[in-house]
């Protein structure tokens, strides 16, 4: 038969080919809470300006409660005949209070309505990967803490560079989540208006009270032009935005641990709870949690991409190609939310092997740079002039297969007559940490502090 909320128009119903590539009530469902919500502020906005009698919005106000527990118990029919969300819910009230229920939908729009739901939803997940960064971040800053003098290779190219402190590398990882969280908090601030009240892109004849429905359910204001507030997805793209650099950055952690713990490296070992087996290789301990979150940031990545270009090229102002921006959202979220709960739990069981990080931290020539800065400081020697004579001296000691330090101070002279045994002090991994002072750099004291810092802001907050 007719559709039940737009019937009168209609003499026949729909496909069921039509029903399926319309129905979103597959995933808009997990809208449900908002949906009610927003109708909660919307009915008691309604009775307050006397567009509907008070009766009425107490009587949507119970069905709506009930309905609320109904689906909270699992006992509530959902209907792909009905579309969405929006209209499950209103056709169930309909059933349960009769003509108030039919009452609800004045001055309103799915279009509106949706907005809302939706705004409400990003706002909600904000805050929830929001307090799950900050878990990391304090995980993050504890292990640093522990590791603040531990001594690792730090490369560029993964190249042996010079030497970094386990901590020092973690605390990286802090700062960009701090980034990414203001990314998430800034999402947040923008988004915070409602479009509730916008109908279904003109506004309505109805005197309705914006400011009344957008405090009531936490918006700062209305939003300012109605074709904008139905049409507008901005506030989604930035939030997957922000998720995708977040995830970026969770998947080059990610990387780095799975380089970390394979056997040519062993600088980490993780737990047995974070980590798989072979079914044919006995010895095999795999980093799957790791590679996972690698590999979401694809379709984190990929749910931006997608959102963006359903978006590009829609005129003003509702399309229904707006109904794909939810699957997006969901499952992005979704794999966000895994992402951080599955890097929180390897960082905080990992075991660093420091012994084995220090031993290699001092190959490769990594005190070069300090045996440079020697020459410099005391010898004033030019910086360029410093790097030359350091490059023959890395040579030599190449050509007999040992470090720099195994360079007798005679072998020294003949590239540089001023060296002195004073330069074997710089030469060692603890020397070369320790010296690397300045402002955000790696000496243990610095990295002390900086974790301590962190975590006493992180279980401040
Ligand atoms: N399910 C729809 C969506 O997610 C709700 C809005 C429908 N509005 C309309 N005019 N068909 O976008």
């Amino acid at each position: 038969g007719a559709n039940a909320q737009w019937g009168g128009r209609f003499a026949g119903g729909p496909s069921a080919i039509m029903q399926e590539i319309n129905a979103s009530i597959g995933f808009d469902r997990a809208l449900w809470r908002q949906d009610i919500r927003a109708s909660l502020a919307h009915a008691a906005m309604l009775a307050r300006t006397g567009i509907i009698e008070a009766a009425d919005e107490q009587a949507i106000r119970a069905g709506l409660e009930q309905i609320a527990g109904e689906i909270e118990a699992g006992r509530f029919e959902f209907d792909a005949a009905l579309e969405d969300i929006h209209m499950n819910i209103e056709a169930r009230l309909s059933e349960r209070i009769g003509e108030a229920g039919l009452r609800l939908h004045t001055a309103r729009s799915r279009n509106d309505q949706v907005a809302t739901d939706f705004r409400l939803w990003v706002r909600d997940a904000i805050d929830g990967l929001d307090a799950q960064a900050a878990a990391l971040m304090l995980s993050l800053s504890r292990r640093a803490l522990q590791h603040a003098a531990d001594p690792m290779p730090g490369f560029t190219h993964l190249q042996t560079a010079q030497p970094v402190t386990f901590g020092h590398h973690l605390l990286a990882y802090v700062e960009m989540l701090a980034r990414d969280r203001g990314r998430l908090a800034d999402t947040g601030r923008r988004l915070n208006q409602c479009p509730l009240g916008s109908a279904a892109l003109a506004g309505t004849s109805f005197p309705i009270d914006r400011r009344m429905t957008a405090s009531a359910l936490g918006f700062d204001r209305p939003c300012g032009n109605s074709l904008d507030a139905v049409s507008d997805r901005d506030f989604a793209l930035e939030y997957l935005s922000s998720l995708a650099i977040m995830a970026m950055h969770l998947s080059r952690l990610a990387e780095e641990i799975v380089t970390w713990c394979s056997s040519p490296f062993g600088f980490i070992r993780l737990s047995d709870a974070f980590t798989t087996g072979s079914s044919i290789m006995p010895q095999k301990r795999n980093p799957d949690a790791a590679e996972l979150i690698r590999a979401k940031t694809g379709r984190i990545t990929g749910a931006l991409v997608g959102l963006l270009t359903v978006m590009k090229g829609l005129p003003l102002a509702y399309a229904k190609d707006m109904q794909e921006d939810k699957e997006p959202v969901f499952q992005a979220t979704g794999s966000a939310s895994l992402s951080l709960a599955a890097m929180d739990g390897m960082v905080r069981d990992l075991v660093a092997e420091t012994g084995r990080m220090n031993a290699l931290a001092g190959s490769g020539y990594a005190t070069a740079t300090d045996l440079a800065d020697w020459l410099v400081r005391v010898l004033k020697l030019p910086f360029r002039t410093a790097h030359h004579v350091t490059g023959r001296l890395v040579g030599r000691a190449e050509a007999r297969g040992v470090d720099l330090a195994g360079l007798s101070l005679a072998e020294m002279q003949a590239e540089e007559p001023g060296i002195t045994g004073d330069v074997f002090s710089v030469l060692t991994v603890a020397a070369s940490v320790a010296s690397r002072t300045s402002e955000g750099g790696t000496a243990p004291g610095n990295v002390r502090r900086a974790a301590q810092g962190w975590i006493a802001q992180l279980s401040g907050d």
